[in-house]
Protein backbone atom coordinates (compact mmCIF):
# COMPACT_ATOMS: atom_id res chain seq x y z
CA UNK A 1 0.00 0.00 0.00
CA UNK A 2 1.60 3.26 -0.74
CA UNK A 3 1.95 5.83 2.21
CA UNK A 4 0.88 8.88 2.67
CA UNK A 5 3.21 11.47 1.78
CA UNK A 6 4.16 14.42 4.46
CA UNK A 7 6.57 17.38 4.40
CA UNK A 8 8.70 18.11 7.60
CA UNK A 9 9.26 22.06 6.94
CA UNK A 10 12.65 21.82 8.87
CA UNK A 11 15.22 20.10 10.83
CA UNK A 12 14.19 18.08 14.00
CA UNK A 13 15.61 15.94 16.69
CA UNK A 14 15.93 12.10 15.39
CA UNK A 15 12.95 10.87 17.53
CA UNK A 16 10.60 12.71 15.76
CA UNK A 17 11.73 11.30 12.46
CA UNK A 18 12.11 7.76 13.88
CA UNK A 19 8.27 7.92 14.62
CA UNK A 20 7.37 9.19 11.22
CA UNK A 21 9.52 6.91 8.51
CA UNK A 22 7.83 3.73 9.38
CA UNK A 23 4.13 5.44 8.18
CA UNK A 24 5.01 8.08 5.71
CA UNK A 25 6.82 8.90 2.61
CA UNK A 26 8.72 11.95 4.02
CA UNK A 27 10.51 15.03 2.42
CA UNK A 28 12.25 16.73 4.83
CA UNK A 29 13.48 20.01 4.17
CA UNK A 30 16.77 19.56 6.82
CA UNK A 31 17.81 22.82 7.50
CA UNK A 32 17.89 24.98 10.68
CA UNK A 33 16.73 27.82 8.49
CA UNK A 34 12.50 28.21 7.11
CA UNK A 35 11.54 26.58 4.27
CA UNK A 36 11.45 29.31 1.69
CA UNK A 37 7.76 30.06 1.22
CA UNK A 38 8.29 29.48 -2.84
CA UNK A 39 9.50 26.16 -1.73
CA UNK A 40 6.73 25.44 0.94
CA UNK A 41 3.83 26.26 -1.38
CA UNK A 42 5.81 23.52 -4.42
CA UNK A 43 6.43 20.70 -1.89
CA UNK A 44 3.02 20.93 -0.50
CA UNK A 45 1.02 19.83 -3.78
CA UNK A 46 0.99 16.55 -3.69
CA UNK A 47 1.32 16.25 0.30
CA UNK A 48 -1.18 14.16 2.92
CA UNK A 49 0.49 15.53 5.97
CA UNK A 50 2.71 18.75 7.06
CA UNK A 51 4.96 18.95 10.07
CA UNK A 52 5.77 22.44 10.32
CA UNK A 53 6.85 25.00 12.98
CA UNK A 54 5.89 28.75 14.13
CA UNK A 55 7.73 29.71 11.37
CA UNK A 56 5.65 28.43 8.36
CA UNK A 57 1.94 30.18 7.91
CA UNK A 58 -0.75 27.73 7.27
CA UNK A 59 -3.13 30.14 5.72
CA UNK A 60 -5.56 29.54 2.85
CA UNK A 61 -3.05 30.40 -0.01
CA UNK A 62 -1.25 27.30 1.24
CA UNK A 63 -4.16 25.40 1.78
CA UNK A 64 -4.91 26.58 -2.05
CA UNK A 65 -1.61 25.13 -2.92
CA UNK A 66 -2.24 21.70 -0.52
CA UNK A 67 -5.62 20.15 -2.34
CA UNK A 68 -4.83 16.73 -0.73
CA UNK A 69 -3.59 17.75 2.69
CA UNK A 70 -5.73 16.83 5.70
CA UNK A 71 -3.63 16.87 8.56
CA UNK A 72 -1.02 19.95 9.53
CA UNK A 73 0.87 19.00 13.02
CA UNK A 74 2.70 22.24 14.35
CA UNK A 75 5.99 21.76 16.78
CA UNK A 76 4.78 23.99 18.98
CA UNK A 77 2.52 24.60 21.23
CA UNK A 78 1.59 28.43 19.94
CA UNK A 79 -1.05 27.76 17.26
CA UNK A 80 -1.44 31.29 15.89
CA UNK A 81 -0.03 30.97 12.87
CA UNK A 82 -2.32 28.40 11.73
CA UNK A 83 -5.56 29.11 10.10
CA UNK A 84 -7.59 26.99 12.25
CA UNK A 85 -11.01 28.12 10.58
CA UNK A 86 -9.72 27.43 6.99
CA UNK A 87 -8.15 24.43 8.32
CA UNK A 88 -11.82 23.04 9.54
CA UNK A 89 -13.65 24.64 6.76
CA UNK A 90 -11.45 21.58 4.59
CA UNK A 91 -11.14 19.03 6.41
CA UNK A 92 -7.59 19.25 7.91
CA UNK A 93 -6.78 18.25 11.33
CA UNK A 94 -4.68 20.24 13.39
CA UNK A 95 -2.71 19.24 15.82
CA UNK A 96 0.30 21.01 18.37
CA UNK A 97 2.62 20.14 21.23
CA UNK A 98 0.70 21.58 24.26
CA UNK A 99 2.40 20.45 27.90
CA UNK A 100 4.97 18.91 27.06
CA UNK A 101 7.27 21.98 27.15
CA UNK A 102 5.39 24.13 29.91
CA UNK A 103 7.96 23.37 32.71
CA UNK A 104 10.69 24.50 30.59
CA UNK A 105 9.27 27.60 29.61
CA UNK A 106 8.12 28.24 32.91
CA UNK A 107 11.74 27.72 34.40
CA UNK A 108 13.01 30.12 31.51
CA UNK A 109 10.59 32.72 31.92
CA UNK A 110 12.36 33.12 35.51
CA UNK A 111 15.52 32.94 33.77
CA UNK A 112 14.69 35.92 31.81
CA UNK A 113 13.02 37.81 34.94
CA UNK A 114 16.37 37.01 37.42
CA UNK A 115 18.99 38.26 34.69
CA UNK A 116 16.72 41.04 34.16
CA UNK A 117 16.53 41.81 37.70
CA UNK A 118 19.72 41.28 38.94
CA UNK A 119 21.84 42.75 35.67
CA UNK A 120 23.58 38.70 34.74
CA UNK A 121 23.74 40.06 31.66
CA UNK A 122 25.96 42.99 31.85
CA UNK A 123 27.74 41.73 34.68
CA UNK A 124 28.72 39.15 32.27
CA UNK A 125 30.28 41.89 29.87
CA UNK A 126 31.62 43.90 32.45
CA UNK A 127 33.45 40.80 33.57
CA UNK A 128 34.77 39.38 30.02
CA UNK A 129 35.39 43.64 29.52
CA UNK A 130 37.61 43.73 32.00
CA UNK A 131 35.94 46.36 34.09
CA UNK A 132 35.79 44.42 37.09
CA UNK A 133 38.23 46.05 39.61
CA UNK A 134 37.06 44.70 42.63
CA UNK A 135 33.82 45.06 45.34
CA UNK A 136 31.78 48.09 45.15
CA UNK A 137 28.84 48.43 47.00
CA UNK A 138 27.32 50.33 44.42
CA UNK A 139 28.03 48.44 41.47
CA UNK A 140 25.68 46.93 38.46
CA UNK A 141 22.61 47.22 41.42
CA UNK A 142 19.60 45.26 40.42
CA UNK A 143 16.16 44.99 42.18
CA UNK A 144 15.06 42.74 44.21
CA UNK A 145 13.05 39.85 43.37
CA UNK A 146 12.31 37.69 46.80
CA UNK A 147 8.61 39.55 48.03
CA UNK A 148 7.66 41.13 45.40
CA UNK A 149 4.69 41.32 43.72
CA UNK A 150 4.29 39.06 39.91
CA UNK A 151 1.52 40.37 37.57
CA UNK A 152 0.74 36.96 35.23
CA UNK A 153 -0.82 38.16 31.81
CA UNK A 154 -2.66 34.85 30.48
CA UNK A 155 -3.30 32.07 33.49
CA UNK A 156 -3.25 29.04 31.57
CA UNK A 157 -1.07 26.10 31.77
CA UNK A 158 2.59 28.12 31.04
CA UNK A 159 1.44 31.23 33.18
CA UNK A 160 0.46 29.00 36.12
CA UNK A 161 3.46 27.37 36.20
CA UNK A 162 5.21 30.65 36.13
CA UNK A 163 3.08 31.63 39.62
CA UNK A 164 3.79 28.58 40.93
CA UNK A 165 7.86 29.27 40.96
CA UNK A 166 7.11 32.45 42.43
CA UNK A 167 6.24 30.64 46.10
CA UNK A 168 10.05 29.88 46.51
CA UNK A 169 10.15 33.57 46.15
CA UNK A 170 7.29 34.22 48.85
CA UNK A 171 6.25 36.61 46.22
CA UNK A 172 2.54 38.31 45.81
CA UNK A 173 0.58 36.44 42.48
CA UNK A 174 -1.57 38.56 40.96
CA UNK A 175 -3.33 37.74 37.70
CA UNK A 176 -4.98 38.38 34.66
CA UNK A 177 -6.89 36.54 32.28
CA UNK A 178 -10.40 36.59 30.34
CA UNK A 179 -11.67 33.81 32.38
CA UNK A 180 -11.23 33.37 35.80
CA UNK A 181 -9.56 30.27 37.08
CA UNK A 182 -10.55 27.97 39.53
CA UNK A 183 -10.81 28.47 42.99
CA UNK A 184 -8.61 25.31 43.65
CA UNK A 185 -5.94 26.58 41.26
CA UNK A 186 -6.11 30.08 42.42
CA UNK A 187 -5.47 29.09 46.27
CA UNK A 188 -3.11 25.96 45.12
CA UNK A 189 -0.94 29.29 44.11
CA UNK A 190 -1.89 31.45 46.29
CA UNK A 191 -3.05 34.09 43.23
CA UNK A 192 -5.18 36.98 43.62
CA UNK A 193 -7.65 37.66 39.88
CA UNK A 194 -7.63 41.54 39.28
CA UNK A 195 -8.50 43.76 36.05
CA UNK A 196 -5.22 44.33 34.34
CA UNK A 197 -5.17 48.12 34.61
CA UNK A 198 -4.54 46.90 38.57
CA UNK A 199 -2.01 44.17 37.64
CA UNK A 200 -0.13 46.73 35.92
CA UNK A 201 0.01 49.31 38.31
CA UNK A 202 0.53 46.80 41.22
CA UNK A 203 3.18 44.44 39.92
CA UNK A 204 7.23 44.58 40.54
CA UNK A 205 7.03 42.03 37.76
CA UNK A 206 5.05 41.73 35.04
CA UNK A 207 4.92 38.61 32.76
CA UNK A 208 3.06 37.95 29.62
CA UNK A 209 1.41 34.37 28.76
CA UNK A 210 -1.55 35.00 26.55
CA UNK A 211 -2.43 33.46 23.26
CA UNK A 212 -1.97 36.02 20.47
CA UNK A 213 -5.12 36.95 18.92
CA UNK A 214 -6.48 39.44 17.62
CA UNK A 215 -7.86 40.71 21.12
CA UNK A 216 -4.16 40.55 22.78
CA UNK A 217 -1.85 42.12 19.55
CA UNK A 218 -0.13 45.17 21.56
CA UNK A 219 -1.96 44.40 24.65
CA UNK A 220 1.07 45.96 26.30
CA UNK A 221 2.21 49.35 24.58
CA UNK A 222 2.14 52.95 25.60
CA UNK A 223 -0.89 52.72 27.82
CA UNK A 224 0.32 49.39 29.38
CA UNK A 225 3.84 51.28 30.02
CA UNK A 226 2.20 54.43 31.43
CA UNK A 227 0.43 52.67 34.21
CA UNK A 228 3.46 50.18 35.05
CA UNK A 229 5.89 51.13 37.72
CA UNK A 230 8.69 52.89 37.01
CA UNK A 231 10.56 50.48 38.43
CA UNK A 232 8.65 47.14 37.11
CA UNK A 233 10.15 44.67 34.54
CA UNK A 234 8.20 43.49 31.50
CA UNK A 235 8.85 39.94 30.95
CA UNK A 236 7.58 38.30 27.34
CA UNK A 237 7.81 34.19 26.74
CA UNK A 238 4.87 33.98 24.52
CA UNK A 239 4.42 35.47 21.65
CA UNK A 240 6.26 39.04 20.20
CA UNK A 241 3.04 40.84 18.73
CA UNK A 242 1.50 40.90 21.74
CA UNK A 243 3.88 43.71 23.05
CA UNK A 244 3.74 47.05 20.94
CA UNK A 245 7.65 46.68 20.76
CA UNK A 246 8.18 50.54 19.49
CA UNK A 247 6.62 51.79 22.12
CA UNK A 248 8.62 49.59 24.55
CA UNK A 249 11.99 50.77 23.21
CA UNK A 250 10.65 54.01 23.61
CA UNK A 251 9.66 53.43 27.33
CA UNK A 252 12.87 51.23 28.26
CA UNK A 253 15.22 54.75 26.73
CA UNK A 254 12.92 57.09 28.79
CA UNK A 255 13.01 55.12 32.01
CA UNK A 256 9.41 55.05 32.24
CA UNK A 257 9.76 50.88 32.78
CA UNK A 258 13.23 49.48 34.71
CA UNK A 259 13.94 47.26 32.65
CA UNK A 260 12.57 44.12 29.85
CA UNK A 261 13.62 40.44 29.16
CA UNK A 262 12.54 39.27 25.87
CA UNK A 263 12.46 35.59 24.81
CA UNK A 264 10.35 36.64 21.82
CA UNK A 265 10.03 39.86 18.82
CA UNK A 266 7.01 41.35 16.77
CA UNK A 267 9.28 40.37 13.59
CA UNK A 268 10.88 37.67 14.15
CA UNK A 269 13.77 37.57 13.76
CA UNK A 270 14.11 41.54 13.22
CA UNK A 271 13.79 43.79 16.47
CA UNK A 272 12.07 46.94 16.79
CA UNK A 273 15.10 49.63 16.12
CA UNK A 274 16.71 50.58 18.95
CA UNK A 275 15.97 47.60 21.42
CA UNK A 276 19.64 46.53 20.81
CA UNK A 277 20.85 49.51 22.24
CA UNK A 278 19.11 49.24 25.29
CA UNK A 279 21.16 48.67 28.34
CA UNK A 280 17.73 47.66 30.35
CA UNK A 281 16.61 44.65 28.18
CA UNK A 282 17.90 41.26 28.34
CA UNK A 283 17.13 39.75 24.90
CA UNK A 284 16.98 35.72 23.80
CA UNK A 285 16.51 34.14 20.57
CA UNK A 286 12.87 32.76 21.15
CA UNK A 287 14.58 29.88 23.93
CA UNK A 288 12.01 29.03 26.22
CA UNK A 289 11.38 25.72 25.34
CA UNK A 290 15.01 25.20 24.42
CA UNK A 291 16.39 22.22 26.21
CA UNK A 292 17.57 18.80 25.01
CA UNK A 293 14.75 16.65 26.60
CA UNK A 294 11.75 19.02 25.25
CA UNK A 295 12.53 19.51 21.90
CA UNK A 296 12.98 15.90 22.05
CA UNK A 297 9.35 15.39 23.36
CA UNK A 298 8.02 18.05 21.43
CA UNK A 299 9.44 16.20 17.98
CA UNK A 300 7.46 12.75 19.45
CA UNK A 301 4.18 14.82 20.03
CA UNK A 302 4.37 16.16 16.43
CA UNK A 303 5.15 13.14 14.75
CA UNK A 304 2.37 11.58 16.94
CA UNK A 305 -0.07 13.88 15.93
CA UNK A 306 0.27 13.34 11.95
CA UNK A 307 -0.15 9.88 13.06
CA UNK A 308 -2.85 10.59 14.86
CA UNK A 309 -4.41 12.54 11.89
CA UNK A 310 -3.67 10.26 9.06
CA UNK A 311 -2.91 6.91 9.74
CA UNK A 312 -5.64 6.50 12.86
CA UNK A 313 -8.18 8.89 11.27
CA UNK A 314 -8.67 10.50 14.68
CA UNK A 315 -9.79 13.74 13.27
CA UNK A 316 -11.70 15.52 16.06
CA UNK A 317 -11.39 17.02 18.59
CA UNK A 318 -8.88 18.63 17.28
CA UNK A 319 -5.44 18.83 19.51
CA UNK A 320 -4.76 22.61 19.37
CA UNK A 321 -5.62 24.25 22.76
C1 LIG B 1 5.78 27.30 21.04
O1 LIG B 1 5.85 26.08 21.17
O2 LIG B 1 4.75 27.88 20.70
C2 LIG B 1 7.02 28.09 21.33
O3 LIG B 1 6.95 29.40 20.99
C3 LIG B 1 8.27 27.39 20.87
O4 LIG B 1 8.48 26.50 21.89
Amino acid sequence: MLKPKVLVTRRVPEECLDLLKPHFELEHYNKGTAIPRKRLLKSVKDKDGLLCLLTDAIDPELLAAAPRLKAVSTFSVGYDHIDVPACAARGVAVTNTPGVLTESTADFTWALLMAAARRVVEGDAYMRGGKYKGWDPLMLLGTDVSGKTLGVIGFGRIGQAVAKRAGGFSMRVLYYDTRRAAPDAEAALNAAFVPLDELLRESDYVSVHTVLDEDTRHLIGDRAFGLMKKSAYLINAARGPIVDEKALVRALKAERIRGAALDVYEREPKMAPGLASCRNAVLAPHLASATLETRVKMGVMAAEGLIDGLVRKLRSPYRVD
